[in-house]
């Protein structure tokens, strides 16, 4: 069984017993303050004697103007919000590997009461520090193992990479598109291939190429990535990477590209066509809600663009019109719901039918996404 594919039964697993385990909580902690051994007492425990004190963990430096960037704006939003009642502080560059483990008992240690670690990679070091520290709750983005006092959440990237997708399927001359892809999980890609249903969905004729970088900074990494793919005949460039490094690559190269994460526009104006953004306010806002209300629970939380946690904004002013509409159709319907991403037809890249005419991929289905669509070139390295 390949990675992927734990991933994906891992996923499904999950998402059965998610509702099962928030039920549970609440039982858990009785049985915990009878049987478990004496750990420092939390800040939530300790909520009513001073501020929650939150930690973030960030994988590249908040200066990366993408993912981590889009994280910090959200820690400040809330700290701004709720003011004295919470005390936030964040660590940043830090690898996925045991330094995050270190790091987590550290803001442990510390006193936080609520710890957000904040990329994928982070996964097995939340579950051992989460596993020594019941009274301390932990928030893993895009991970998918929760405990009981472990929740995961997520943004529905593919959302905005799908609408990135149309308007790059409008704005190729080449019909050749081009993704640097980061690490292969399936949440980066699902990205990818929504990226290309978007194109597909202007002109079904497009092709596209993927060079991974397998991290996810690595600005001369990713330039580089982006300049083997110019160099393949690709005249418009996705990311799902953390640093501006593609789109500017592309400016320096007369093609087109789009920001990814955060308003990527300023680092390549003439290149920019538009920048899928997440925000992570409105659930960094309920987490801490609920939390200062003795009313968190662990769970898996996945907000798209019907949440307001993603939209394609800027969109470059010589996009054509009927481009700019199809956009617009495509986000109100992912607003109310009559529109999905995963809709068949959809095909991958052997010409096997993954979903029919009208069928909507589910949760099973798209968490567990190992293969390229028909029309992107090569294999999902450990995948179909
Ligand atoms: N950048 C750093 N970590 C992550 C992650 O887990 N997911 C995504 N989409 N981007 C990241």
């Amino acid at each position: 069984m390949t990675n992927l594919h734990k991933r994906a039964l891992l996923l499904k697993t999950a998402a059965l017993t998610a509702v099962a385990a928030a039920a549970l909580v609440g039982c858990g902690k009785k049985d915990e303050a009878a049987t478990a051994p004496a750990v420092a007492p939390s800040a939530v425990a300790a909520a009513p004697a001073g501020p929650l004190k939150m930690a973030f963990l960030y994988v590249s430096p908040i200066g990366d103007g993408g993912w981590t960037y889009q994280h910090e704006l959200g820690r400040r939003a809330i700290q701004d919000q709720f003011g004295d009642k919470i005390e936030t502080s964040f660590v940043e560059s830090v690898p996925e590997s045991a330094d995050a483990e270190r790091v987590m008992r550290d803001m442990a240690g510390q006193g936080n009461g609520l710890i957000f670690a904040t990329s994928f990679g982070y996964q097995e070091f939340v579950q051992k520090v989460a596993a020594d520290t019941p009274d301390v709750k932990f928030e893993h983005a895009t991970g998918y193992k929760t405990a009981a006092n472990v929740a995961t959440y997520d943004t529905k990237t593919f959302e905005g990479a799908y609408l990135a997708g149309i308007v790059a399927g409008g704005m190729t001359k080449t019909k050749t598109v081009g993704v640097v892809a980061s690490v292969p999980i399936p949440e980066v890609v699902r990205n990818i291939n929504s990226f290309v249903l978007g194109a597909q969905s202007v002109d079904p004729s497009i092709v596209a190429k993927v060079v991974w970088v397998n991290e996810w900074f690595s600005p001369p990494k990713e330039s580089e990535a982006a300049t083997s793919l110019i160099n393949g005949g690709v005249d418009v460039l996705y990311q799902n990477t953390n640093s501006p490094a593609v789109l500017k690559t592309a400016e320096e190269r007369g093609v087109r590209a789009f920001g990814k994460d955060g308003d990527m526009s300023a680092f390549a104006p003439k290149a920019h066509l538009g920048s899928a953004v997440i925000d992570w306010t409105p659930y960094y806002t309920k987490v801490t809600q609920d939390t200062l209300d003795g009313k968190w629970q662990t769970g898996s939380f996945w907000w798209g663009v019907k949440e307001g946690a993603i939209d394609l904004v800027k969109i470059a002013d010589d996009v054509p019109q009927d481009i700019k509409d199809r956009v617009a159709k495509a986000r109100a319907g992912l607003k109310d719901g009559t529109f999905h991403v995963w809709t068949g037809p959809v095909s991958d890249n052997t010409g096997k039918e993954l979903l029919t005419a009208g069928q909507v991929g589910d949760l099973p289905f798209l968490t567990g996404i190992n293969f390229f669509v028909k029309g992107v070139e090569g294999k999902v390295p450990g995948g179909q």
